[in-house]
């Protein structure tokens, strides 16, 4: 690495030490913020010098902030040797699903967008210190990120100490893709003066206090993403129905042409039907999400995304080298924020954002579970999806109309843990087909549900609860 050119400033290139001295500055019982968000753009180096520390007997134990989901050099590693004892706000790593399971880490299942106001106004204490990673701090001691934004500008702003990793592996041609905007906590706070997808309205870096900045480490650790899931017939399914009806909303005159800005949620469903709308007729389409995939790229190849705003870039190991040789002709495509920007309520609404996530399971009465397996067993966690569910233009929500290899119906009488409630679902979305719940009435909505998204399988026993519901329910608004 030319360590000149990818750190500009000298007082803070002399601040170069190992990771191994980098970890010495994490204590016990310290919160610290980290950037990063599905799995993209996260420190690597120190976290596994801190787990190496603890793996020698040292008792550390430390609250965790990222973005969101990060890599398994944080998550796995830093769960396996009991570093981490309360983790906020979303997750998607085995070993760290299964301790939370047990009870061993605390977490919470926050919303994104929250997060960074929560740590503005101190609920989980102080930040001790922020570990980031760059691809180039300028001569200004400015901050350039990597594949993501995520918390890391407010973890920088607000933590007492900065650790920056500068991660060769990430290429310096990234300079200039974010778009930072800092927003003050209420009642400071400003409208957002953002009004279309591909608008800048802040800065590319991450302004930082040269004197916090405690040490720097070199990396050359590439993200650690996963290839994605080849998409099978039920989710190419699931992507025609859900195609037919956005062809539906333009002929009605509900959407426009080239729609309105798209959000998809994580998971190979959403995955699927990002990909389905490469081989549509639908054209100069806009994207204003919280990750770009492998999907979003397709669609810009294709020629149907003119423009993809989110805060973070993850792709899959097989798709990164070819973003990074072609780079230049993304770079006005493409646009990473905050996720107090990519998810803030107020913008989201004004976009009138076309939002699809995934689901667990769903209820007759268009209750969502997306987080709790059985009602009581955490899968990953609610993300980012009530930020944009919430407060979308059409909020879509995508299943299999079963799971389990088929033993089990993903449309259900009540779920068995509400993350999105029935006036947070407009549409949902099976391989069976759609359910516009828009303006129907509880018992209306049921009837949607079972008949357009049910397995087959399970209709009747759907249909035969719901009679007896309304049968024999003393209240028939919402029988059951
Ligand atoms: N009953 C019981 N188990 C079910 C189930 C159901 N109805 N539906 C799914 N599952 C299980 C699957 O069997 C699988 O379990 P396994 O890991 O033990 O095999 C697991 O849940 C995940 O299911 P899968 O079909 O692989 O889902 P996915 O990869 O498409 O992810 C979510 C689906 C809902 C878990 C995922 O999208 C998620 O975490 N969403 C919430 C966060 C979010 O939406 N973020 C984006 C916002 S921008």
């Amino acid at each position: 690495m030319q360590t000149s050119q990818r750190i500009q400033n000298r007082a803070i290139a002399e601040k170069v030490v190992s990771a191994e001295t980098a970890a010495a500055l994490v204590s016990d019982n310290m919160v610290i913020a980290v950037s990063g968000f599905t799995p993209a753009g996260y420190p690597k180096a120190v976290p596994q010098a801190l787990a190496e520390r603890a793996k020698k007997g040292e008792k550390i134990g430390i609250t965790l902030l990222t973005g969101a989901s990060v890599g398994p050099e944080i998550d796995r590693d830093l769960t396996e040797t009991h570093v981490i004892k309360r983790r906020f706000p979303y997750q998607n790593n085995k070993a760290m699903r299964d301790a939370i399971n047990a009870g061993v880490i605390e977490f919470a299942d926050i919303h994104l967008s929250h997060l960074p106001v929560w740590m503005k106004n101190g609920y989980f204490g102080d930040i001790d210190l922020a570990i980031v990673e760059a691809a180039q701090v300028d001569e200004e001691g400015r901050i350039y990120p990597t594949t993501s934004v995520g918390i890391s500008n407010v973890a920088v702003r607000l933590a007492k100490r900065v650790v920056i990793e500068v991660n060769s592996a990430q290429p310096l041609s990234l300079v200039g893709i974010h778009d930072i905007y800092d927003v003050e906590k209420p009642p400071l706070t400003q409208p957002i003066p953002l009004t279309a997808p591909n608008q800048r309205i802040g800065l590319p870096y991450i302004s930082c206090d040269p004197e916090k900045i405690a040490a720097v480490v070199l990396t050359d650790i590439p993200d650690s993403t996963v290839p994605v899931a080849p998409v099978d017939e039920t989710s190419e399914k699931i992507a025609g129905h859900l195609i037919e009806f956005l062809h539906k909303e333009v002929s009605a005159g509900r959407l426009p042409r080239n729609l309105h800005p798209l959000q998809s949620g994580v998971g190979s469903v959403a995955n699927a039907v990002l990909s389905g709308l490469v081989r549509s007729d639908f054209e100069h389409l806009f994207v204003y999400s919280e990750v770009l995939q492998d999907s979003v790229l397709d669609l810009i190849d294709a020629g149907k995304v003119d423009f993809a705003s989110a805060t973070s870039l993850t792709l899959s190991p097989e798709r990164f080298p070819y973003f990074y040789r072609n780079i230049d002709q993304y770079r006005d495509k493409i646009l990473l924020r905050p996720q107090e920007i990519s998810n803030h309520p107020e913008i989201i609404r004004r976009l009138g954002l076309i939002a699809m996530n995934t689901a667990i399971e769903a209820d007759i009465y268009g209750n969502v579970n997306s987080t709790h397996i059985g009602g009581t067993r955490l899968m990953n966690g609610i993300g980012g999806s009530a930020d944009f569910a919430r407060n979308a233009g059409i909020s879509i929500f995508l299943t299999e109309s079963t799971a389990k290899d088929g033993l089990v119906s993903s449309i259900v009488p009540a779920v068995t843990h509400v993350d999105h409630n029935e006036h947070s679902v407009q549409v949902i979305a099976t391989e069976q087909g759609v359910a516009d719940l828009r303006g129907l009435g509880p018992v209306r909505r049921a009837r949607e549900i079972i008949d357009h998204c049910a397995h087959p399988k399970f209709k009747s026993m759907l249909e035969s609860y719901f009679y007896q519901a309304c049968e024999r329910s003393k209240y028939k608004h919402i029988p059951l």
